[in-house]
């Protein structure tokens, strides 16, 4: 590791910049969050665990309604989705975006009115679309041709479903390939350069059974920078503007998606939200006035910004291991609880909590316990030389796309979620276990 590198993470080692608000350091090398020490959640709830702060969730959606005041926010529940996730996302006024029937029913069973609910999806199965119509859901965003006459024939005669279009600006943003949406090339959208997107809302227009109240796009996910979305909303005024000369229509509604950025380590930039809603806003409506264009409602999709800060990994180290120069600390979680480090070469800083540390920090590599050598949660680390197994190590900003993406490789389990609020923790998932292994695998 070169000399600034250390330094910068040395200096990273206090900070607790990307930890969630309520965060605070307790005597002896422990800290709080929520009012809780994560020492003690390890304790009564076993490692790994995902310590979700309530406080942290609702404030995130408290800045983007007041950030956003006329727009719709939409929490994207691929980030994260349980049944309390669900209530406070209701209590704090926002709407839901979701990708599935899955996601769909469990949002209605918890009480979410499925008007307030859009409907995504680049290949949508004939039960998503039925669960979406028979539980009355706000807005289904066509994503391919082929749908646009499932879905009529599906919502049948006399009845009259509200859709978007979703559309593939040619924006490129994101931060990694496989996350980046608003070009041509990927799966999702309908291609604006192209005129794919002018003859599907050409079509769609064309279906009673459809009304078309506006379009969206999505150019991608982990975006700190403003300027993309400033050039993806000229770009769907352009053809908002190009529809009402062609088809004499104008649209009520414009949805530009999530994809805002948070930082996952001290130092590394946010998307800034009051600049967002202020430049978006004013793009919006000056875009809208040169094409003489009534401005239409605006909808955001924020999924990452509101639940990854709030969420914290606890693990337990099982090993430690000194291979060549690599100090390797192994932890009992890993790419089964956080596919993103594998995925989209995710940095984190992982932190030592539970014990005060006196041994000077080193480089670690912090891995999983998977069978396969890529199973690593965060390279070059710094951590005390004196990691050792029985420690916990903390991951902040760990809410979102973690959980929501584990899988059950080597049938370790997937860890529960703990909610923290006002000094007291509680189960809102339970930890897989062996017997729904059991279960589900009914093979004789
Ligand atoms: N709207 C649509 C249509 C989306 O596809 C997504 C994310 C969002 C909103 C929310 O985006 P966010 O605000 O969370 O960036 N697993 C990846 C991220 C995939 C994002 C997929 N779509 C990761 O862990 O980075």
């Amino acid at each position: 590791m070169s000399a600034p590198v250390l330094t910068e993470l040395l200096t990273g080692l206090d900070d607790l910049s990307v930890w969630p608000a309520s965060t605070a350091p307790l005597p002896d090398g422990h800290l709080s969050v929520g009012g809780v020490s994560l020492a003690d959640v390890a304790d009564r709830f076993d490692t790994p665990a995902y310590v979700l702060d309530e406080d942290e969730v609702r404030a995130r959606c408290r800045t983007y309604r007041a950030a956003f005041p006329d727009a719709d926010v939409l929490y994207a529940a691929k980030a994260f989705l349980s049944r309390a996730m669900v209530r406070w996302i209701d209590e704090e006024g926002l709407g839901l975006d979701v990708c599935s029937a899955g996601e769909l029913e469990l949002a209605v069973m918890a009480g979410f009115p499925a008007a307030r609910m859009v409907l995504h999806g680049n290949a949508k199965s004939p039960r998503d679309i039925e669960t979406a119509l028979r539980l009355g859901v706000g807005r289904i965003v066509v994503d391919s041709p082929s749908e646009i006459a499932r879905i009529a024939a599906l919502v049948g005669p006399g009845g009259r479903q509200k859709v978007l279009v979703r559309v593939v600006p040619g924006v490129s943003a994101g931060g990694h390939e496989k996350i980046r949406t608003g070009t041509d090339g990927q799966k999702f959208g309908l291609s604006l350069t192209d005129g794919s997107a002018q003859h599907a809302i050409a079509r769609v227009l064309g279906q009673s059974q459809l009304e078309l109240t506006g379009l969206h796009c999505h150019i991608g996910s982990q975006i700190a920078d403003v300027k993309p979305y400033l050039v993806a909303v000229r770009r769907m005024v352009g053809l908002m503007a190009r529809i009402k000369e062609s088809h004499g229509v104008t649209f009520p509604e414009l949805d530009m998606g999530g994809g805002h950025g948070v930082a996952y380590r001290p130092g590394e930039s946010t998307l800034d939200l009051t600049a967002l809603a202020r430049r978006l806003g004013g793009e919006l409506s000056a875009s809208c006035a040169a094409a003489g264009l009534p401005v239409p409602r605006l909808a955001i999709e924020p999924g990452r910004a509101i639940a990854a800060p709030a969420g914290v990994a606890v693990y337990r180290v099982l090993a430690v291991k000194h291979t060549g120069s690599t100090m390797f600390v192994a932890v009992d979680g890993g790419m089964s609880d956080n596919p993103r480090p594998a995925l989209y070469g995710a940095r984190y800083a992982p932190r030592l909590i539970g014990r005060s540390a006196t041994a000077e920090p080193v480089a670690a590599t912090v891995v999983g316990r998977h069978c396969e050598a890529g199973d690593i949660l965060a390279a070059d680390v710094l951590l005390p030389g004196d990691v050792r197994p029985g420690d916990l190590l903390a991951v902040p900003v760990s809410g979102a796309y973690q959980l929501s993406m584990a899988s059950d490789y080597n049938l370790v389990g997937r860890p529960p979620v703990v909610a923290v609020h006002d000094g007291s923790a509680r189960l809102l998932v339970r930890r897989e276990t062996q017997e729904d292994f059991r279960r589900r695998d009914i093979g004789a």
